[in-house]
């Protein structure tokens, strides 16, 4: 693995290699000096709490030095392009680069212009790799075994990278996906990806995980549905909707009272807060995997 900038890249012995090293990882609580010497540069140019602040502990934890950009207040606000920035950037030698962009393939273009080895903190509503990959992490750990498990992905699947990549490591670990939501919101053929689609919300009821999806706003053109208030009322997940012991997912930011109920993002089923948890050990993993000179990978690369 030279970058990660899909999961369509990875195999299922790379995603099983990543997810041991987390493990490994999660319980270490001082810093390592795995990535000791090497600048990771982390390039956000949309918003996020979650990724931005987790890529950046995790390169922190394995004594990376980190640089983060952030599209507002750099030069971009000057109309920089993306290419002219990461070779103004590079100048300062980084082995690795996070990127986060609106546009689909932006990270493609960074490992272009770069020596860097590129994972994509999310492109568009293309791929959010990490995202998936800290998902499975979760699932694994609160129900062993994803072989023959049944997620059920619910709301805005057409704007979402996270259920892009989701949808294909699921596939991988021989999990089955139903996605669950309006017509106008699941995108025509996604079948072909290997799962699944329903539209009322009932179908959640025989899934293990029921992974709830925002409504990405911020990426819709036109009303997909009627109104917020419509959408709550016929896909929100509620205390009514689910079982006790099924397990609730959501990547962030949720919002209460319309893709999920507050009740259930609270509930003890809800494994929201572990989902955070782990993307601090499964990014500390990626990294190490990348870059650190031991990782399997650098062996492998080394030998060919
Ligand atoms: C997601 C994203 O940005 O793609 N959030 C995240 O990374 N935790 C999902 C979202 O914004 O809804």
């Amino acid at each position: 693995m030279r970058h990660l900038l899909s999961i369509a890249d990875l195999t299922r012995d790379d995603v099983e290699r990543i997810l041991e090293t987390a493990e490994a990882l999660q319980d270490v609580d001082e810093k390592l000096p795995a990535l000791r010497g090497k600048l990771v540069l982390s390039l956000f140019f949309e918003s996020s709490t979650r990724t931005s602040s987790s890529f950046e502990l995790a390169a922190k934890r394995l004594s990376a030095d980190v640089m983060s950009l952030k599209a507002a207040g750099s030069s971009v606000d000057k109309g920089e392009s993306l290419k002219d920035t990461v070779l103004t950037l590079a100048q300062y030698d980084p082995q690795a680069i996070v990127v986060r962009h609106p546009q689909i393939g932006a990270p493609l273009l960074v490992a272009r212009h770069s020596n860097a080895a590129v994972v994509n903190a999310g492109d568009g509503k293309h791929q959010h790799p990490t995202q998936a990959l800290l998902d499975l992490f979760t699932m694994r750990q609160a129900l062993g075994v994803l072989d023959g498990r049944h997620v059920a992905i619910v709301g805005d699947v057409l704007h979402s990278r996270v259920a892009r990549s989701l949808i294909q490591a699921l596939a991988l670990v021989g999990a089955n996906t139903t996605l669950v939501g309006p017509p106008t919101l699941l995108p025509r053929g996604i079948e072909a990806m290997g799962c699944e689609t329903a539209s009322e919300i009932g179908a959640i009821a025989a899934a293990d995980v029921v992974y709830v999806l925002r409504m990405q706003r911020e990426r819709m053109e036109s009303a997909f549905v009627p109104s917020l208030r419509e959408y709550a009322a016929r896909w929100g997940v509620t205390p009514e909707r689910v079982r006790p012991g099924q397990k609730v997912m959501h990547p962030g930011p949720i919002n209460r009272g319309v893709e999920i109920d507050g009740r259930v993002a609270d509930s003890t089923d809800s494994l929201i807060l572990e989902q955070v948890r782990a993307g601090l050990a499964v990014r500390m993993a990626v990294l190490h995997d990348l870059l650190a000179s031991d990782s399997p990978v650098r062996e492998r690369a080394a030998v060919a």
